[in-house]
């Protein structure tokens, strides 16, 4: 099973937009997804136009809101064919103070031992991080293997990128697995001065996990507005194309894996 964090500190650079494209993409070539929403917008569901009663916190504590047991396979909420979601939203809030009463060894590995042993016949389990960096954040990069960082092509972007680094540095230090796989220029527009000059600075800094850039393209947004990925609004879309491109370079890289281990 592969183990895909979608995670960048920066607010607004598409990682929503990506984790649930992605899981879309790769749940429509036969593999079985479980997309994960870490985050206490909750926009995953509703970037995929569904409204699971459970999510991630019930999955974690075993109970409901009103401390009622819940069944783990009952948060998983059915989003389309072969794709699972675990619901985000309010109840990480709480999920975060409960993860605040662990001693400080335990707290950051509750997420990945609460998922380890839905690990059995899935393919990948795909992240979708909050903005900033909490207890629950470092809780996915716990839980994570590989990280896609997706980096919007705007200036300021390279300086957010830096932060997100240091935070990833100190996520390795307890996971040592944890590795950068894929930086994943977003917004891209060709017509800006700032595009191609980040696009190239990023290319220099990051030749191996450079991944295709995913233009600016408001397809994607009325889509999520939607509830519905652009492979189902506008597959023909130059955005679309970008996403499969990134489903095949993630299918691709994990047969070279299974032929070098
Ligand atoms: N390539 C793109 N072109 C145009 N709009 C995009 C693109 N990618 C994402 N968007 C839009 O930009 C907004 C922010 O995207 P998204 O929610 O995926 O970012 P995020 O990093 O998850 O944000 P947050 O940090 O708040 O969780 C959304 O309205 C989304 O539809
Ligand atoms: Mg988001």
């Amino acid at each position: 099973m592969r183990k895909i964090a979608v995670a960048m500190a920066k607010g607004g650079v598409g990682k929503t937009t990506t984790a649930v494209t992605l899981a879309h993409g790769l749940a429509m070539t036969g593999a079985t997804v479980v997309l994960v929403d870490c985050d206490t917008q909750g926009q995953a569901a509703g970037f995929l136009g569904v409204k699971p009663p459970h999510g991630v916190y019930e999955f974690v504590t075993g109970e409901n809101r009103k401390g009622e047991p819940v069944s783990k396979n009952s948060a998983l909420f059915p989003a389309r064919d072969n794709l699972w979601l675990l619901a985000g939203g309010m109840g990480l809030v709480e999920l975060k103070h409960r993860l605040g009463e662990y001693p400080r060894d335990q707290r950051h590995a509750v997420l990945a031992s609460a998922l380890v042993p839905k690990g059995d016949g899935l393919d990948y389990l795909i992240f979708d991080c909050a903005p900033g960096w909490d207890v629950l954040s470092v809780n996915v990069l716990m839980a994570a293997d590989e990280v896609l960082c997706p980096v919007a092509m705007q200036a300021p972007s390279l300086e957010g990128l830096k932060v997100f680094f240091s935070y990833l540095l100190s996520a390795q230090k307890q996971n040592p697995a944890l590795r950068l796989k894929y930086v994943l220029p977003t917004l891209f527009d060709r017509r800006t001065r700032h595009s191609p000059e980040v696009l190239g600075q990023l290319k220099k800094r990051f030749a191996r996990q450079m991944c295709a850039p995913i233009g600016y393209n408001t397809g994607l947004s009325e889509a999520a507005a939607r509830g519905q990925t652009i492979f189902e609004l506008r597959p023909g879309a130059v955005s679309a194309e970008g996403y499969r491109l990134l489903v095949r370079k993630v299918i691709e890289d994990g047969k070279n894996q299974e032929t070098h281990s």
